[in-house]
């Protein structure tokens, strides 16, 4: 009886599909690229948008104006090519659920039985050569809903028909975006999941449905990052779906918040790593510095975004060039989209000429899509360098200050020969110099000196794997309890001014992995031995790193020297195409690092496994140090 009873209900459990869902060990080789590949994103985005500019108060003319702007400029030939709808554009739900647009202030949407259509608008944006993008929330309601109840051109209607967010919708809304009305390009926020809980004023004055909470900006845990990673995943699914031809562009808008920085790279295209970006110079420093420090958190594919440029307002206006150039360069340097936020239609030459600097523009178009990683770095001064696909580098030298400087680079920094001649070409100017083993310059206040580098690479016959971020994918990075990051800089944040206690550190990765330092910013150092190329995660992480053609991989591997912890081990494994290569001794803090030398000739997937049994991983920073490909 027992055995029948037993066996019945495993039968059931097998119907149900119970039995199956033992969890597959995150950390066993897969022989795949998690990251996300879907859509339309193999370089970072080019383009316009309507918010920095116009805010809610926009329409189609100001829409068309600045794209033909765009064309007639010259900048859609360089590879401007999405221009995209911010907030403003609804009118509101019907009662059968389908969006209306605003046909008031985009007059081409207006259709006979007031059905309304965006298809006139981005037929004329497609017959431009142009790309069209659209906005909406994850919520039911949207941020300026709650954040901006004055401006103009907000949804009306009743409270159901103002709920223009695609909660509930998601299905239906993307297929009409994509499907019916020809969009190219989705950017969605997340204020709807973030501000309008019970005890809002707006909900409570009976404006607005209450939506409990899903998002806590300013806490993890109280955020609810399942539920909203399963949104985001399920908005994809509908994407792939209205888009046969794969042919989209997902941008995801939570400002950092719910741990996206560990996910979105997974499923989205692009990202944002902060709030919203202000015209401000120590704004841009926040924004920069959510995403400078996660160059492995960016491939082809999926994108960190600092927000869209701010270029022609504030303290990036034709007055500030230095700060326009600078923001400039920064954003091209960390692959990040490049979207004028611009009123194009007044927008003088000397900034027109910025957002035009080819040189730049190749630089951020890169095909090998390598963010930059730091390789000098201060709260003063930063020097950035980008591998290039041609196997050059481009180097940033970013004086963050208020005071002239004087800074020194040198050939380590590009990871260039010291005894051999370096060229570099400034991408502003295209004038040359040369130099040996190092050279100084002189920068303004907030400039950016940008050059192109080249000379004979310290390691003549391949890279090193902290040099080649764009193939290397923290698929599962350790961190087991997000932290917010002491590095971000804190500024006085336009809308609060010094009301409050100010900013708080941001969720924005502390502790993720890390090209050329530890996950805590620390030099790369195992038994006081200290690299300056490496690759710097957490025990019980697996990187995924994609060979295009190297035989060999070389790294010394061992517990990092700033570990807390002397007791435990951690074996490091190499794998090729799921295959075991090479594994290490068990190793703890202080033991020496471990050199392995495995032939990769032919494998297409390596991964590196680094497994601490036990528990309490959290402060345990483990080195592959000087991993490198070779041929
Ligand atoms: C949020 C976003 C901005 C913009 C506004 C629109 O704040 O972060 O980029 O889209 O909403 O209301």
């Amino acid at each position: 009886m027992a055995i029948r009873t037993l066996a019945g209900m495993a039968a059931m459990l097998l119907a149900s599909g119970i039995a199956h869902a033992a969890p597959r060990d995150p950390l066993a080789p897969t022989g795949r690229w998690s990251a996300n590949t879907a859509g339309r994103a193999a370089t970072p985005p080019m383009g316009w948008n309507s918010w920095n500019a116009f805010a809610t108060d926009v329409d189609e003319e100001k829409v068309l104006a600045s794209a033909r702007k765009i064309v007639d400029s010259g900048l859609a030939a360089k590879g401007y090519r999405y221009v995209n709808l911010d907030e403003g554009w609804w009118d509101h739900r019907r009662a059968d659920g389908r969006m209306l647009v605003r046909a008031d202030k985009f007059p081409s949407a207006r259709t006979a039985d007031g059905a309304t259509s965006f298809k006139p608008f981005t037929d004329r944006l497609h017959a431009m050569g142009l790309k069209a993008g659209i906005y909406t929330d994850l919520g039911r309601n949207t941020c300026a809903q709650a954040y901006g109840p004055n401006e103009p051109n907000l949804p009306r209607g009743s409270v159901l028909e103002r709920e223009v967010g695609l909660y509930g919708h998601i299905e239906r809304d993307i297929a009409l975006y994509f499907g019916d009305w020809g969009f190219d390009y989705i950017k969605i926020d997340g204020c709807g999941l973030r501000a309008y809980g019970e005890e809002s004023p707006l909900v409570r004055a009976g404006r607005h449905r209450a939506l409990p909470p899903l998002l806590d900006l300013d806490s993890i845990t109280r955020s609810n990052i399942p539920a909203v990673r399963a949104m985001f995943e399920q908005v994809k699914a509908a994407l792939v779906r209205a888009n046969p031809d794969g042919d989209y562009l997902l941008s995801l808008c939570i400002w950092g918040s719910a741990d996206v920085r560990s996910w979105a790279k997974d499923v989205g295209n692009i990202s944002r790593t902060s709030d919203d970006i202000t015209p401000h110079w120590t704004r841009l420093l926040t924004n920069f510095d959510t995403a400078a420090r996660r160059p492995l958190y960016a491939h082809p594919g999926s994108w960190n975004d600092p927000d869209m440029l701010f270029i022609g307002k504030g303290e990036f206006d034709a007055d500030h060039l230095t700060e326009a150039r600078s923001h400039f360069a920064l954003w091209a340097m960390v692959s990040a989209p490049l979207l004028i936020g611009a009123d194009l239609r007044t927008t003088p030459q000397s900034l027109m000429d910025i957002f035009g600097n080819a040189a730049l523009i190749a630089i951020d178009q890169d095909p090998a899509g390598n963010q930059a990683v730091l390789a000098f770095d201060s709260d003063d001064f930063q020097i950035l360098v980008k591998t290039l696909a041609n196997g050059t580098k481009a180097v940033a030298l970013f004086n963050r200050s208020a005071a002239p400087t004087e800074a020194i680079l040198t050939a380590q920094h590009l990871k260039l020969r010291d005894d051999a001649e370096v060229t570099l070409t400034d991408l502003w100017t295209g004038a040359g110099t040369r130099f040996r083993k190092e050279t100084r310059f002189k920068l303004a206040p907030h400039e950016t000196l940008v050059f192109r580098a080249a000379g004979p690479r310290l390691l003549a016959d391949g890279f090193y794997l902290s040099e080649l971020p764009g193939i290397v994918n923290p698929a599962v990075d350790g961190v087991t309890s997000p932290m917010p990051d002491p590095m971000i800089h804190r500024a006085v944040v336009a809308w609060t001014n010094t009301r409050g206690a100010g900013q708080r550190p941001l969720y924005a990765g502390w502790g993720g992995a890390q090209a050329d330092s530890t996950p805590y910013g620390r030099e790369l150092a195992v038994a006081g031995r200290h690299f300056t190329a490496g690759l710097g995660v957490l025990a019980n992480s697996r990187l995924e790193v994609r060979n295009p053609g190297y035989r060999r991989l070389t790294v010394s591997v061992g517990v990092d020297d700033s570990a807390t912890d002397s007791a435990r081990r951690v074996t490091f494994a190499v794998y090729g195409d799921r295959r075991l290569l090479a594994t290490s001794a068990p190793l703890r803090r202080g033991a020496v690092a471990q050199p392995i030398e495995v032939n990769v000739t032919g494998v297409k997937m390596v991964e590196l496994v680094a497994r601490a049994p036990g528990a309490g991983n959290e402060r345990l920073p483990i080195v592959w140090g000087d991993a490198a490909y070779r041929q």
